[in-house]
């Protein structure tokens, strides 16, 4: 009897370079539901590798949830139904809506296999769960401030474990950087869109939002010394990397002058990482280049799961007693146990996967939205959850946005990003990561094309 055999193209480890060949049959239909995985010795000795291989192989693939080991039996395919009750439970097509306004990673079950593992291995562990248990303390959470340092440090975004504080994510991070660099009444620059969380975070903390004009380049650096000039701010907020919503990045030449301008004026950086992209498709960090006045927020929501409210925020020493005593104030400390199974999802090789996975994935993703959207003045960046469309004609961002709803399809309105009085320009932001899977981003795309090719509606009509 003939046996399935993979092509073992990719460089790296065996085992890994298998796996990746059995998800991608898995993936193109070659290997269909039900399919039983070669016998591990013969596909072993059909490949030249050891069995050890074979097996670790095939326990990756089984993490990501294609495939199940049935004792006796052998390894099958899942069929169709563990997909779509995995689409059910991610909760995104209940009522036959395309979800495309929310920024989340693409799904794959291996968030809930690895989740479930992590899990049991710690319910195993009593000392792990008498640490999580108790309140954390600053140096019990030294463990998981070097998860997070070794982590980043193999992306390029080299940090020192003593300069990190865990929390609750980027959000918790950008509001206890605004509570302990400014108070009520001062002000606070972002680009003239931006994160609608700071937006939010800001009104809150009764800060005045000073917004700062962009282009293609990033943060318009010269209108912003204007800015400083007439109304003088004590800190800017700013996403160099993949601006939320429009995926503009800062030139290297900009963050130079950002950061000269912030020396000579004497203000704090505030730069959101949480958007991590692949370094390759990375600048210099703005932490690296004025460590002394920038605070640099990171989270694993856009790569684990916004549910573990896990990230980290670096800061200059001086600045983090501070910090600690407005995480005290607000909620003691985050969970342990959350930090704990972030960090060791961070320190093994299962989020490494996960995260090469979903750069494959948002690549097929975007290439779908050019063959789509060409013809449309789009912008996405690489690695990048978003394609900001700038809207044809005389269309209106708010009247598409309720039409695309009533047909399934949620996005957001460039007004939702809108700083003080920013007038909202005529663009929507489709979250591409966002849908349950290609299919549904390929019905969402048909919608969003079909809309957009219809005459735009008349305007008001008024006497
Ligand atoms: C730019 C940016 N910063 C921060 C956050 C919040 O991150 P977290 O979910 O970790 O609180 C988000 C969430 O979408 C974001 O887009």
């Amino acid at each position: 009897m003939t046996i399935w055999i993979p092509e073992l193209s990719e460089n790296g480890p065996r085992y890994r370079a298998l796996a990746h060949a059995i998800e991608r049959a898995i993936d193109d239909g070659e290997l269909a539901p039900g399919d039983k995985l070669p016998p591990q010795r013969r596909l072993a000795d059909a490949l030249g590798v050891t069995v050890g291989t074979v097996t670790r192989a095939y326990a990756l693939v089984e993490q990501s949830g294609r495939v199940s080991a049935q004792v006796g039996s052998g390894t099958y395919v899942h069929r169709q139904e563990a997909v779509s009750a995995f689409a059910d439970v991610i909760g995104m097509s209940h009522d036959g809506l395309v979800d495309l306004g929310m920024s989340l990673p693409p799904p794959h079950p291996e968030r809930q296999a690895t989740l479930g593992r992590l899990m049991s291995e710690i319910s195993a562990e009593p000392a792990t769960l008498e640490q999580t248990i108790n309140y954390p303390l600053d140096d019990t959470m030294a463990v998981h401030r070097q998860h997070y340092a070794d982590w980043l440090g193999q992306q390029g975004l080299t940090v020192d474990p003593k300069e990190l504080l865990i929390t609750q994510g980027g959000m918790n991070g950008i509001a206890l950087a605004l509570s302990a660099l400014l108070s009520p009444n001062d002000r606070l620059a972002a680009e003239a869109l931006s994160y609608p969380g700071v937006i939010s975070a800001a009104r809150q903390q009764s800060l005045k939002m000073v917004a700062v004009p962009f282009d293609d380049e990033g943060i318009d650096v010269a209108a912003l010394a204007i800015r400083h000039e007439r109304t003088p701010f004590r800190a800017l907020y700013v996403m160099p990397e993949h601006h939320n919503p429009t995926t503009v990045q800062l030139s290297e030449k900009r963050r130079e002058a950002l950061v000269a301008l912030a020396r000579e004026r004497d203000f704090w950086l505030i730069e959101d990482g949480v958007m991590h992209l692949p370094q390759k498709a990375r600048g210099t960090p703005l932490y690296q280049l004025a460590p002394e006045r920038t605070i640099f927020l990171f989270s694993v929501a856009k790569i684990l799961g916004g549910g573990l409210r896990s990230g980290i925020m670096r800061a200059p020493v001086g600045l983090l007693e501070q910090l600690r005593i407005s995480l005290r104030n607000q909620c003691w400390a985050p969970p342990a146990l959350m930090a704990e199974i972030a960090g060791r999802w961070l320190a093994s090789n299962d989020a490494d996967r996960l995260l090469s996975w979903q750069f494959e994935e948002l690549e097929a993703r975007q290439a779908m939205v050019r063959e789509a959207l060409g013809d449309f003045d789009i912008t996405m960046r690489r690695g990048g959850f978003y394609a900001w469309l700038v809207l044809p004609g005389e269309h209106r961002a708010a009247r598409l946005v309720e039409t695309l709803e009533q047909e399934g399809v949620r996005v957001a309105p460039a007004e939702a990003f809108c700083v003080g009085s920013t007038a909202a320009p005529q663009a929507i932001r489709i979250c591409l990561s966002a849908a349950p899977d290609r299919a549904a981003l390929s019905q969402a795309l048909n919608i969003i094309v079909s809309a957009l090719s219809r005459n735009a509606p008349p305007g008001w009509q008024t006497v």
